[in-house]
C-alpha cells in the first residue's frame, strides 16, 4: 500500500474544495440536470456515483450539494483503516443519519441527509490494481476520483479507459507544477527528484505521474467521449495554509531522500527555506468525459 494517513487527506481537504474547477463542475451539474429533464426520469431515482480511491470520502464532501436530491454513492478504497474514517467523517458531515440506527463502526450501508439531499452511501474495499473491469462493470451514472489518478500507470490508464462506460469526473490530478516563494536554489532539482520518485510503482505499475492526465484525455477522445479539462491549482499561503504547505514540503523531502538524487546538505537547506515559505502553487487539472 502506499499508505495515505487520514491526518494528511484531513489537512489538505479545505485546499483541494477550494482549488476545484467551478466551471466544470458546473458542466456535470448542467450533465444531469438535462438527462434527467430528458428521461422524465423519477424525482426519486437515485443518481448513482462511484468514487475511486476515496479516502475519507472527501470528494463526496465536495460533490454532493451540487448533485440531484438523490444519491447513491459507492466509495472504494483498499485501506479498511481509510474506509472507517469515511464512515466516521460522512456521520460528522451529515446534518442526520438516518440509518443505521447504532452505529457499529462495520461497513454497513449509511443513509443520511445533508442540506436537503438523501444521500445512501455503500463502502467497499477493493484493490482497483486488480479489479478495476469489474467495478467499471457495475452499471452507474457518474464515476469520480479525486487526487487518485496521478498514481496510477500508462497500462492501468489503458485497461481503465477500455473499460469505462459511464461519465467520468476526476479531479485535483497532479500536473508536475510546483512554485515557492521566496525561489530557493534548490527548487528545480528537488522538483526533478520528487518526479523520479513520482514514476515509480505506487501498486499500480511505474506510476504516469504528472502525464497521467494527457494520457486519459488522449485515451477518452479517440475512444469516443467528449473530454473537457480545467485547472484546479493549489494556491497556498501562509499563515492561513502554513500547515499544509510544512506538511507537503516534508513529505516532498521524504519522497526525494528516497532517490539519493539530492545531496543530503541541500535538501537540508532546502526543506528548512520551505517550512518558511510565503506561498505555493501546486498544478492540478480537473477532468469531465462523456460517452458521445
Ligand atoms: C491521494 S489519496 C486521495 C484520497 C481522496 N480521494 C481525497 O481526495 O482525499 C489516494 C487514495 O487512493 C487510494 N488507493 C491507492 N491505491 C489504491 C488501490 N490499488 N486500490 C484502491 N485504492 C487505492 C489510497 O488509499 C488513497 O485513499
Amino acid at each position: 500500500m502506499t499508505g495515505f494517513s487520514s491526518q494528511w487527506l484531513s489537512l489538505r481537504e479545505s485546499a483541494d474544495h477550494r482549488a476545484r474547477n467551478v466551471a466544470l463542475r458546473q458542466e456535470v451539474v448542467q450533465h444531469f440536470e438535462d438527462k434527467q429533464a430528458e428521461l422524465g426520469k423519477s424525482e426519486h431515482a437515485p443518481l448513482k456515483i462511484t468514487d475511486l480511491g476515496c479516502g475519507t470520502g472527501s470528494n463526496l464532501r465536495a460533490l454532493a450539494e451540487f448533485l440531484p436530491a438523490y444519491q447513491h454513492w459507492t466509495l472504494i478504497d483498499y485501506d479498511p483503516a481509510l474506509l472507517s474514517a469515511a464512515r466516521m467523517a460522512l456521520i460528522k458531515w451529515a446534518d442526520h443519519v438516518t440509518a443505521p440506527k447504532v452505529d457499529t463502526e462495520t461497513n454497513a450501508e449509511l443513509r443520511c441527509l445533508k442540506n436537503g439531499k438523501q444521500i445512501t452511501v455503500n463502502f467497499t474495499q477493493v484493490d482497483l490494481a486488480k479489479n478495476i473491469e469489474s467495478v467499471l462493470d457495475n452499471s452507474v451514472d457518474l464515476l469520480t476520483a479525486a487526487a487518485f489518478f496521478d498514481l496510477v500507470s500508462p497500462e492501468w490508464i489503458t485497461r481503465f479507459c477500455q473499460s469505462l462506460k459511464a461519465p467520468l469526473f476526476t479531479v485535483l490530478t497532479y500536473d508536475g507544477v510546483e512554485k515557492w516563494t521566496p525561489a530557493h536554489f534548490a527548487d528545480q532539482s528537488v522538483l526533478n527528484a520528487f518526479h523520479a520518485h513520482q514514476a515509480t510503482d505506487k501498486g499500480f505499475g511505474l506510476s504516469a505521474g504528472p502525464g497521467a492526465i494527457d494520457m486519459i484525455k488522449t485515451q477518452l477522445s479517440t475512444r469516443n467521449f467528449n473530454v473537457r479539462l480545467a485547472q484546479s491549482h493549489w494556491l497556498l499561503h501562509a499563515p492561513e495554509d502554513q500547515a499544509l504547505m510544512q506538511a507537503l514540503a516534508t513529505g516532498s523531502a521524504e519522497a526525494v531522500a528516497q532517490t539519493h538524487r539530492i545531496a543530503t546538505a541541500d535538501l537540508t537547506a532546502w526543506l528548512s527555506a520551505r517550512m518558511l515559505a510565503q506561498s505555493c502553487e501546486i498544478g492540478h487539472w480537473d477532468l469531465f468525459a462523456i460517452p458521445r
